[in-house]
């Protein structure tokens, strides 16, 4: 049988605990933020990210827009750009003390910073660097919480995880492990994946091997997956489809369902992912053949799912 039968079972009451108190991982970081992306197309990108997704516009300037889930001032940023690319991610550090760490671990690690000071309004500390294969980074603290009022919308909760693909996943996990105090939660064969956290969520960050560098997908937790049709109505009523879903996966045990947004990039939207709260959780291991690990339902991937995707902005 597959590894699926092998899977721990998960209390459904645990899977939908938001972030807590216990930390699994070293405790440097305690969430990926927030992302940030540039567009050609920043009108149709809000568009979607309000109509489509469900998302706020929480602050804008004309060539920038800030949007948020729930309580927070921004869980991503838009910004119009000559290119569709990641901008950069912005994990929060659990305190300056923390931040301090990671700042002298990016510098004895060579990493080249960019910005001593945060590359956004609203944050408190900050900095950031490029890290391997391009990708900007920016690692702060939390300026002061933030709450807002949903007014009945129908978007997700908050925004969950990051799913990058690269060249050197092996790199790339030793990077977000011994720079940012990362798990590896689930690795797929020797170097097909790794998916790594930062909290009790199962996975933060998803690291795909692939023939270049891209953003994936974003990922936003909802709570019900009558969201997830809902998404799909919302969708078709415009003359669009999902791509992908809902589907079960088996790393991370997470229902989902993927679109593709205008700068290229795929939005996931998803519920019912597994919660780690035993710090000492060993990584599974899947087989690379075993495609259950994408798919416990039927271990099929849609041709051509895993060709989308936005490059790092080149800097
Ligand atoms: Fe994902």
């Amino acid at each position: 049988m597959s590894s699926v039968s092998l899977k721990q079972a998960v209390p459904n009451e645990r899977k939908h605990q938001r972030r807590a108190a216990v930390m699994t991982g070293n405790g440097l970081i305690s969430a990926v933020g927030y992302l940030s992306l540039q567009t050609k197309d920043l009108t149709g990108v809000i568009r979607n990210a309000t109509d489509v997704l469900g998302l706020y516009e929480t602050d804008t300037t004309s060539k920038k827009s800030y949007l948020a889930a729930q309580a927070a001032h921004h869980e991503i940023i838009y910004s119009a750009g000559d290119h569709d690319a990641v901008d950069h991610i912005g994990l929060v550090a659990k305190d300056s003390e923390a931040l301090g760490i990671i700042r002298e671990k990016v510098s004895r690690a060579k990493y080249r910073v960019i910005a001593e000071q945060p590359l956004d309004e609203a944050v408190g500390q900050g900095f950031a660097f490029v890290g391997p294969e391009g990708f900007t980074w920016q690692v702060y603290t939390e300026a002061a919480s933030y709450s807002l009022v949903k007014n009945g919308g129908f978007g997700p909760d908050r925004f969950g995880h990051v799913n990058i693909q690269v060249i050197d996943t092996i790199a790339q996990r030793d990077f977000l492990v011994e720079v940012l105090g990362f798990r590896v939660s689930d690795r797929i064969g020797h170097d097909q994946a790794f998916f790594l956290r930062c909290n009790n969520d199962h996975h933060g960050i998803a690291v795909f091997k692939s023939s270049r560098a891209v953003l994936h997908h974003h990922a936003w937790q909802t709570q019900s997956i009558v969201d997830l049709g809902r998404l799909g109505d919302r969708l078709a009523r415009r003359g669009s489809r999902l791509a992908w879903g809902p589907v079960r996966h088996g790393a991370g045990d997470n229902i989902a369902a993927y679109y593709v947004e205008p700068t290229g990039a795929v939005i996931e939207l998803y519920t019912d992912l597994e919660m780690i709260f035993d710090p000492e959780r060993e990584a599974r291991l899947w087989a690379e053949d075993d495609l259950y690990w994408i798919n416990q339902w039927d271990g099929q991937v849609p041709p051509g799912i895993l060709d989308h995707g936005i490059p790092p902005l080149q800097r």
